[in-house]
């Protein structure tokens, strides 16, 4: 079989892009992909797009949207998957697997979404589809009240753990500050992010917005290929392990106190590798909101069940901690453009991994770990990655 690696990204600015299409942030990330690897579109022999949609735009059916802006790829196969938060991942695995298969040589991957032509309320309602809506569709605060459950949960067994939130959304904010692909480039500092204030409002139980990543809009692409290419700019990146676990879908059938599938992803990928949480140089992971984040800790094994407000605390996930976390920005500061998200976050483990990060670079980085999660803790995406 076949290992797939990495050859080439691009990323446009996460944010607010009211005057641009999605084809416009589309040609722009895989414009920027294609001359990393050094590849022109009649090289790619199949195109993934990761797309939520789910109402944000009024245009289904988005994978010729790739065609369409780069119009020497319009006959090229193209396909769209959809995972909820975990669409780019999705895609990524897809491409991995036509790749892996001997059928595809050049795989492309798109992630793309734009949010912001609906206001806060509307997406949240939009959102709220990729819960289990026999039950769950009725949750006050959108998505957002999804993860308010998973800390009400966590904190009735725990204690309140709001001061641990502030710790993570404000590192977030503050790593966000040296990513120039960042929706916020603003530190908010710890005192902002542990205060309810009219600027920081609560949104669903005990987030405040402060615990939430934005709607935003923006693309990323990824170039997948069945070999590396000398004359890349970029190095190859290949994966030690792709891991995938499914949790059951309904919360009421769950202990929301932990992210067990994530846990299981976790175990797996490792083991998989070959390797321990300690021979990875840094993570990329999904704080959807800060509960997620805090939560992740305990499913990737940083701490025991009930001790990650520590490590949320200690620095242990800082820049320069024990375990770098979301050097990026994660999430909360880099933006949540649905679509774009698990691509965006390959393109940021990929940057660190080749030493191309900028100001977001952590010393030394030489292999990486990406958790992207869909739903409520549904699908849940492990990569384990280093320079091939
Ligand atoms: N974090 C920090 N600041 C934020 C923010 C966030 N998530 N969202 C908006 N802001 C800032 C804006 O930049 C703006 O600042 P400004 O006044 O300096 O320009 C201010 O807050 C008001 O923005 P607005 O868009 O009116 O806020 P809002 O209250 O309508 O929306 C949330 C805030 C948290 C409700 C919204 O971002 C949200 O719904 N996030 C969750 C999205 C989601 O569910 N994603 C799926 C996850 S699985």
């Amino acid at each position: 079989m076949i290992s797939p690696c990495i050859l080439g990204w691009g990323h446009t600015r996460f944010g607010k892009h009211t005057e641009r299409s999605i084809p416009s942030l589309i040609e722009e990330a895989v414009t920027e992909a294609l001359s990393r690897a050094a590849l022109s579109p009649e090289d790619i022999d199949a195109i993934f797009l990761g797309h939520f949609n789910g109402g944000f735009v009024g245009q289904d059916f988005s994978a010729p949207l790739v065609g369409l802006a780069i119009p020497a790829l319009r006959t090229t196969p193209a396909c769209r998957l959809e995972n909820a938060c975990a669409t780019g991942s999705a895609a990524i695995w897809a491409a991995r697997d036509s790749v892996a298969s001997g059928r595809v040589r050049r795989a492309l991957v798109v992630g793309v979404e734009k949010m912001t032509e609906r206001t806060s309320t509307e997406a949240g309602e939009i959102l709220l589809r990729c819960s289990f809506t026999e039950e769950e569709r009725s949750t006050p605060g959108g998505f957002a009240g999804i993860f308010a459950r998973f800390a009400q949960a966590y904190f009735e067994r725990y204690g309140d753990q709001s001061d641990a939130l502030a710790h993570i959304a404000a590192k977030n904010h503050a790593n966000g500050c040296s990513n120039p692909y960042a929706h916020f480039q603003k530190d908010l500092g710890l005192a902002f992010c542990k205060t309810a204030s009219e600027r920081n409002p609560y949104v669903a139980g005990p987030l405040k917005r402060s615990d939430c990543s934005p709607v935003t809009d923006g693309a990323a692409a990824l170039v997948i290929a069945n070999e590396a290419r000398p004359s890349a700019s970029v190095p190859a990146i290949s994966w030690l392990s792709a891991t995938q676990v499914n949790d059951s879908f309904p919360m009421s059938t769950r202990d929301l106190t932990q992210f067990g599938a994530a846990r299981l992803a976790w175990q797996k990928g490792l083991r998989d590798a070959r390797i321990t949480l300690d021979d990875l140089s840094l993570v990329e992971t999904h704080d959807c909101f800060t509960i997620a984040e805090l939560m992740q800790y305990e499913a990737m094994g940083l701490c025991a069940a009930g001790e990650a407000a520590r490590v949320a605390c200690d620095g242990s996930t800082h820049k320069e901690g024990r375990l770098p976390v979301n050097p990026s920005g994660g999430l909360k500061s880099k933006g949540h453009p649905i679509g774009a998200t698990g691509v965006s976050m390959h393109v940021m483990a990929a940057m660190q991994l080749s030493h191309m990060a900028g100001g977001m670079q952590v010393a030394k980085a030489s292999r990486a770990a990406v958790f992207n999660m869909g739903g409520s803790g549904v699908a849940n995406y492990l990569s384990v990655l280093q320079p091939l």
